[in-house]
């Protein structure tokens, strides 16, 4: 999931290949615009099923908040391009540089990004009405049960904590 990415992309038209790790979780994606759900947990090499839900093109960018960047490689169209934004699997596998080669692409960390993008970025949020989606919401007091939801993987969305 990484619900801001699929809402950004559903605004600009894109057709969008979620991947998540429950039915529960791709049910609700595809409630929110996901075109097509791939289970990376049932799928480990699910770049092949985004080959073949794209008629073995390849997504044209692949925004990797897991930090898989050679599955994301194998996931992307020719010269398309990898947004390397995060690394929430844990995982930290090596890279095949045959891999990256043959991809063609373009791989670009994305770290957080300057204030005339934050302020564009608040523009497109307002003008397309977007709002997060907000899974539970703590208070300060009981920070610890709000880290501990977050950390068991059930959350979809964010997790609040108000102060
Ligand atoms: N570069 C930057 O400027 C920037 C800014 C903010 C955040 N980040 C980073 O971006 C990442 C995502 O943040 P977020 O707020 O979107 O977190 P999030 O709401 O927890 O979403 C991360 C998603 O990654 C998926 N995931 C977890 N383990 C995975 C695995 N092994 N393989 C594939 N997917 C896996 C999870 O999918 P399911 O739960 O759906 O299975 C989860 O929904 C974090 O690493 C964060 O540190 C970077």
């Amino acid at each position: 999931m990484s619900l801001f990415a699929l809402a950004f992309a559903k605004v600009l038209g894109a057709r969008v290949i979620a991947t998540t790790s429950s039915a529960a979780k791709a049910a609700r994606l595809a409630e929110l615009g996901a075109d097509e759900v791939v289970d990376y947990r049932a799928t480990p090499d699910w770049s092949q099923e985004v080959r073949e839900l794209t008629g073995g093109r390849g997504a044209d960018r692949v925004v990797d908040v897991a930090g898989l960047l050679e599955e994301s490689l194998r996931a992307v169209r020719t010269a398309g391009h990898v947004a390397c934004v995060g690394f929430v699997s844990g995982a930290a596998p090596p890279i095949d540089p045959r891999v990256l080669f043959s991809s063609g692409a373009t791989v670009r960390a994305v770290a957080v990004g300057s204030r005339a993008q934050f302020l564009a970025m608040n523009r497109a949020v307002e003008v397309n009405r977007l709002r997060p989606v907000i899974d539970r919401v703590f208070t300060f007091d009981d920070a610890p049960a709000a880290y501990r939801h977050y950390a068991s993987r059930r959350a979809f969305g964010k997790v609040v904590i108000t102060i």
